[in-house]
């Protein structure tokens, strides 16, 4: 049965005059640097770099085409620390990436007229594979144990083993594989940071605070505003953030211990980048998953954050590994499937008003921290569409710069056309996703929108397409 067709709540756009005198195109201090106005384009992977991490023209045309729109703040994307293959995802764990980076610096310059300021945001993320076919795991990958040869009835031969495994059904195995051996047969390996038997989880102290302190400093070599650290979705220091970090090494267990680690990146960032330059963390109000970290966690992360000399806290929801959807064999598990997926970017599939659906948590996170003396800035986000719910979002207190990411993603010229009065012309976000599929692909992402204007050419008076040939790569200009 076709699904029933949701139309978008009505909005009132403000005209020319009305849209100045708003509190959302009002300067505001972000560390060391003024923001222009309070609007705010949050990370998003957009899968257009090389697969070596480098810079790509796709990747500027990307940049630019979202600084057109002059919001006061764009985020470049997740960038990984270490300069290791992750497919095309930006990388900054090696100087041979600042160039690049510096001519991402400059397009957006030159494409926000000097008007948007530009932070990037910086991740490290655990090893993962793809869920394997159940045959190649169970005589291949699988390490065969003790626990594994008395089940088989105690044979020492190791290829018997395997045949005989293979050839139990599924209730069966399960019986004989542990917990995380049946997780990785049907959802792919997948290392966490509380494997201390492994030595590269067990030396994470050891090694990421400096991973992330030389990360960035290229990317203020490089010429960004700021930087902000990943502590959120499923990513490696929000894992040692969760209430499911049960590490017993100092790094875990009480929220002292998981916030240690954390502390730790961002104090030996703030060593290497100096005072005189923003540092952000983008932290999850809630992890909402079984046992996970809830809000008050959060505003107890967000204060030792802001003890510590964070910039900004920006808030998210979601994004955890732990309730993910099974993938299918070849595939990686993707954390924004399940609940927490869904809460992260909440779309009209799943509730019924997506609309601004987070912000009771950047709420909350930012009267704790005023409670507590701190008057940095908190970003808000999760669907955020209309000038109405970004100025209601900035009055209620909800958050001091509101982000848009969809919406951004699908016009982003309308917080430009917000501001000039012509509210009417924006492309609104429908919140249905299709992005976030392409996502989930790793493919190049686009909107689903941006087709419905095939006859309108890019600025250069071409069309350029994916590299599937099938979708519009840019987002049509506005033609004013
Ligand atoms: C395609 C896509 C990629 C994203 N990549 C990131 C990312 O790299 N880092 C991050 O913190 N959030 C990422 N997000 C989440 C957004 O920053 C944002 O929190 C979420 O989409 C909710 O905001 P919205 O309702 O305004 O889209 C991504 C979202 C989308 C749609
Ligand atoms: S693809 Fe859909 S959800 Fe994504 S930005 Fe476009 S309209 Fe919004």
């Amino acid at each position: 049965m076709a699904k029933p067709k949701r139309s978008l709540p009505a909005t009132r756009w403000p005209t020319r005059t009305e849209a100045q005198n708003s509190l959302v195109f009002t300067p505001t201090q972000v560390g060391s640097f003024q923001s222009l106005t309070r609007s705010w384009v949050p990370a998003m992977v957009p899968w257009r770099a090389t697969e070596e991490g480098e810079v790509t023209p796709e990747v500027l045309e990307w940049y630019g085409r979202l600084a057109d729109g002059q919001p006061g703040v764009l985020v470049v994307e997740a960038t990984g620390v270490r300069d290791v293959p992750s497919g095309p995802l930006l990388r900054v764990g090696d100087d041979r990436f600042i160039p690049g980076l510096q001519e991402l610096v400059r397009t957006v310059r030159e494409h926000s007229a000097g008007r948007t300021r530009l932070v990037i945001q910086i991740l490290d993320f655990l090893p993962i594979r793809r869920r394997p076919e159940r045959h190649r795991y169970l005589l291949e990958f699988l390490i065969i144990t003790q626990a594994h040869r008395e089940a088989m009835g105690g044979t020492a031969d190791e290829s018997a083993i395997r045949e005989q495994l293979v050839r139990l059904d599924d209730a069966a195995l399960q019986k004989v594989l542990s917990p995380r051996e049946w997780e990785a047969l049907n959802y792919g390996y997948r290392e966490r940071v509380g494997d201390l038997h492994i030595k590269t989880i067990r030396e994470l102290p050891k090694v990421l605070p400096d991973l992330f302190a030389a990360a960035a400093q290229r990317t203020r070599q490089a010429g960004f505003d700021g930087v902000e650290l990943h502590m959120a979705h499923a990513y490696t220091l929000a894992s040692f953030l969760s209430a499911l970090n049960q590490r017993d090494d100092g790094y875990g267990t009480s929220l002292t211990g998981r916030q240690r680690l954390p502390l730790e990146v961002l104090k030996a960032v703030r060593a290497r980048v100096g005072k005189d330059w923003t540092v952000g963390c983008r932290i999850l109000g809630d992890e909402v998953v079984k046992g996970g970290s809830t809000i008050e966690d959060a505003c107890s992360h967000a204060l030792a954050l802001a003890k510590g000399g964070v910039d900004y806290i920006s808030v998210s929801k979601g994004g955890k590994f732990e309730d993910a959807r099974q993938p299918a064999v070849g595939q990686a598990v993707y954390p924004y499937t399940g609940a927490s997926g869904e809460e992260c970017m909440p779309t009209v599939t799943h509730f019924k008003h997506p609309f601004g659906r987070n912000l009771h948590l950047s709420h909350s996170i930012r009267k704790t921290l005023r409670k507590g003396g701190h008057l940095i800035p908190v970003i808000g986000a999760g669907g955020v569409g209309t000038h109405e719910l970004a100025e209601k979002a900035l009055r209620e207190g909800d958050c001091d710069l509101v982000g848009a990411a969809r919406q951004s993603l699908a016009d982003p010229d309308w917080w430009l056309k917000v501001q000039e009065g012509r509210g009417e012309e924006v492309r609104r976000c429908i919140y249905t996703n299709y992005c976030e599929g392409l996502d989930q692909k790793h493919r190049q992402v686009t909107c689903q929108l941006w087709d419905r204007s095939m006859e309108t050419p890019d600025a250069n008076g071409e069309i350029r397409l994916s590299s599937d040939g099938k979708r519009r790569l840019n987002a049509p200009p506005w033609k004013r």
